[in-house]
This record gives C-alpha cells, structure tokens and sequence, in this order.
C-alpha cells in the first residue's frame, strides 16, 4: 500500500517540515490517535503523519508532494462528522484546518463574511450576530465544527427547515485542488449565471474534490425574536402527521424538530435534566420555534399552529417563557446523537423523504425493525423531512459493514427511495454508506461523479474511497 512507501520516506516527512514549520508536523501515538477518528461508530484508522498547515499555499506545497507520490491525504475540520468523512482509512496524511481560523471580515455593506475553514460554526455565528447578522446553518455540533467541514458536508441543522442549509449561503470558495493549484469557484455576488457553478459541486463534495481555504458566505439580517414550543404526542405517526399540517396551513417554523421518547429518556438522563416531563402516553414531542421581527405575529403565530395541533391528538403544549428555558430544550434536542450512542445505539441514518412522506417513513421504519429485529431511536428535523434514524441490534455488532446489519440498512434505504426519498440529508455518505449509494443511484450517474473526481484527482490521492470507490468505475 502507498502508505508503507512514504511512511519510511523521511525525505517527505522533512519536506512537510520545511513547509509547515517542525512544529506543526506530528508522528507521535498520542497524536495520530487523537485523528484516527471522528465522531462516526467506533471506527479508528491511524494515519501516518498529522500536519497542520496556516495557509493555502503551504497545503498546495504539500498536495504537490503527495500528489506526486500518491499519498493518501485526509483532509479534517473539527472532526464532528457522522459519515467518516475524516476518517483516514488508507493511512497516509492528515491535514488539520484547524490553524486556519480567522475570520477574515464581515461586510456589513453586502451582508457577506471572509472566513477560514477552520473557524468553528458557533464563533462565526456569535461573530456576526454581535454586527445584527444571521448565519443560520446550525449543526447540533456547532460549538466544536469547523465551518470548513461544514462546506464539506453541506450541512443543515434546525434552522434549515426556514433558512436553508450550507450550500444556501455559500458565495464563493478558495479552493486548493489536489493537484496544488489554488482557484476560486466563483465570484462574492448573490446571483451568477456564468458557467458550471464550480462552487456548488465543491460544497457537499466530502473532502475528495479540494481543500477549501477561503469562504464567502451570504449572511441575512439576524430576526429579533423567536418563541418556543414544545408538544407532546400520543402517537409518533400523528407527530409527523401535524408537521406537514403546519406547512400546509401557512406558516414555516424557523425549527420544527422532533424527538421519540426513547431518545428523550435516554438525553434527559445523560444531560440530567428534568425540563421535558416524561410521560408514559407520550410518544415523541415536536419542538417548535418561529422567529421574526413582530412578536404579536409570532404569537399570533404560535396560537394557530398551536390550534390545530389539538386536531393531532397533542398534550398540553409548554411555551418555553425566557432565555433560560429556551436554552434547556435545545439542549436536550442537540445532545441526542451523543446520548443514544453511548446507549448503544451506534448507527446513524440520516433519511430524508419529502416531508408529507414522514408518517410512512417512521412506520414502515418501525415496521422493519419487527422484520429484521434492530431497535431504532428517531428524532431530527422533522420539519425537513430529515430523520435521524439510530439502530442497535442485540448480540451483533452494531456497525454499518457488519453484513447483518447490511441487509436491515439496505431495506431501510429502500423503503426511503420508494418514498422520494435519500440516504443522506446532511450528514454525507462518506466511509459508511458508500456501499448503498447504488439504491439511489444508477451506474450512469456515479460514473458521472467518478468522473468529476478523476478530472479534480486524477491520482486519487484526496480522501480517496470516500463517496464511492473509483476502482468500481465503468469508465474508461
Ligand atoms: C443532529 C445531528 C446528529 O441533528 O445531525 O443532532
Ligand atoms: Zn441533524
């Protein structure tokens, strides 16, 4: 493997040095093991070298080399990620954005912020909230992400469901190819029409097209108020069923989130907290935000959604009244992912159906769970149609590649494009699920994608296997 070749190759180690600086270049176990992993599984992979770079032109020097030697490379954010996107399964290097965290300007004339990859989500976010700016994209890990990884995965979170997600914001990106040339993708403009939109194909590529750099994001004006509710259901298909009602009705909650009670038992006790009574007639809750800048609207708002949410069979609906209480529930949604992993509840799917199609979901859902005899945990944004789905099975290993585990993931997927729907809503196919992309799509149009990926990389060199594997290609 290419790894062992340039492992011993200490002229390449001493090159990374003299481009990085020694100090920045690291061989130590304690090290490699702290990126061996993400937060994907269990799944550790040690790489041989960790390397963390301050600009794109020392990551161009540096993909030069590894190009030229076919190195494996693995590019990191803040290491969050649920697809293994960052997980450096071929050995080789990791290159950490993590020095590469100033956010370069606000732009309070056009509303756009200049930012390194590595800064993290929720400091970009306070850094232009304090201008009256909104940066909306919101992942639940935002208080460690990197917005550079963010890009990676497109991410999306709560807010998506009013505001979009990454792609939705994102301008224009420096991008260093794995070939070492330095572009940008486009221009800081809020329309543009010329051309392939080379930014676009960038955000959501996982790390295998080019390493970004530089940032331009869009930023909106930040909303004044936001109200909160939460509701408890009897029924989880009657849950889901009200979400669609919402929209259907007029109004788009800037969250609409839901949470099954399992899931809310198992956060509740991790986190240790009491703010959401647990009930034995409940069956999940949806959390509901609106936000604006006339609070008699959004009260007004709220009464009505509330209204008809009395037609689903909902219990008694608590309006979290300050700052405080607002806190405490966002805290008991965001937590979730941690909290049923320890559980045991290893394996995140990230379905997504169109958001009427989320009732069939969740039951046909239960439905293969009695089949196939996992035990599923959902919650997510509901309001996207977006559903995280965590299983564990008694007695097997809970991994992704366990092929028991293969067969239930395979019909779960199914049943998710028999709905309209796919495999990943923003947490990225990455290591993990690259074997099912075949459920939704054809040979024709991954050979397209491996195509793209050979004309960015043509030696395979960055986070190569990720996505999909190039061997597999039918293209010349
Ligand atoms: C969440 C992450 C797991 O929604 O996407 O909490
Ligand atoms: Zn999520």
């Amino acid at each position: 493997m290419a790894v062992e070749t340039y492992n011993t190759t200490s002229e390449h180690v001493g090159s990374f040095r003299r481009i990085v600086g020694n100090e920045f270049v690291f061989s130590d176990d304690e090290s490699l093991s702290i990126y061996s992993h993400d937060e994907t599984e269990h799944l550790h992979y040690l790489p041989d070298l960790v390397i963390k770079p301050r600009t794109a032109v020392e990551i161009s020097e540096i993909l030069k080399i590894c190009n030229q030697f076919r190195i494996p490379v693995t590019p990191r954010g803040g290491g969050t990620g649920l697809s293994g996107g960052a997980l450096p399964h071929l050995g080789g290097i990791v290159i950490s954005t993590e020095r590469m965290n100033d956010i370069i300007s606000i732009d309070e004339r056009n509303l756009q912020v200049i930012t390194e990859p590595g800064v993290i989500t929720e400091i970009l976010q306070n850094a232009v909230k304090e201008r009256g700016l909104f940066y909306p994209p919101d992942p639940s890990s935002r208080g460690s992400c990197f917005i550079g990884g963010n890009i990676a995965e497109n991410s999306g979170g709560p807010k998506a469901v009013k505001y979009g997600v990454v792609k939705d914001y994102v301008l224009n990106l420096e991008v260093v190819l794995p070939t070492g040339e330095i572009i940008w993708t486009g221009s800081n403009v809020l329309k543009n029409s010329t051309g392939y939109n080379l930014t676009q194909l960038m955000v959501g590529s996982e790390g295998t097209l080019g390493i970004v750099t530089r940032i331009v994001l869009r930023l909106i004006p930040l909303p004044m108020y936001d109200l909160l509710m939460l509701v408890p259901f009897r029924s989880i298909e009657k849950a889901s069923e009200a979400v669609s009602a919402i929209f259907r009705a007029g109004y788009t909650p800037s969250g609409l989130e839901l949470i099954e009670i399992d899931a809310l038992r198992i956060v509740a006790t991790f986190v240790q907290s009491t703010a959401i009574p647990i009930t034995d007639d409940t069956a999940a809750h949806l959390i509901i935000e609106v936000d604006g800048n006339h609070l008699d609207t959004l009260m007004l708002d709220m009464e009505a959604i509330s209204e008809l949410l009395a037609g689903y069979d909902c219990g008694e609906i608590y309006f979290a009244d300050n700052a405080v209480q607002k806190a405490e529930l966002w805290k008991l949604r965001r937590r979730v992912a941690e909290a049923v992993k320890i559980d045991g509840y290893t394996i995140e799917e990230d379905t997504v159906v169109p958001r009427a199609e989320l009732p069939a979901l969740i039951k046909g859902m239960k439905q293969l769970g009695i089949e196939y005899g996992f035990k599923a945990v959902c919650y997510g944004h509901a309001g996207d149609g977006n559903l995280h789905i965590r299983i564990k099975k008694e007695g097997t290993e809970n991994s992704q590649d366990n092929p028991e585990m293969v067969v239930s993931l395979r019909a779960l997927f199914k049943l998710v494009k028999s709905l309209g729907g796919t495999i990943s809503g923003e947490h990225g196919i990455g290591l993990i699920q690259k074997n099912f992309m075949d459920v939704v799509f054809s040979q024709v149009q991954l050979d397209l994608m491996r195509g793209i990926k050979r004309l960015f990389d043509p030696n395979n060199i960055l986070n190569a296997g990720k996505i999909f594997d190039l061997s597999k290609t039918t293209l010349q």
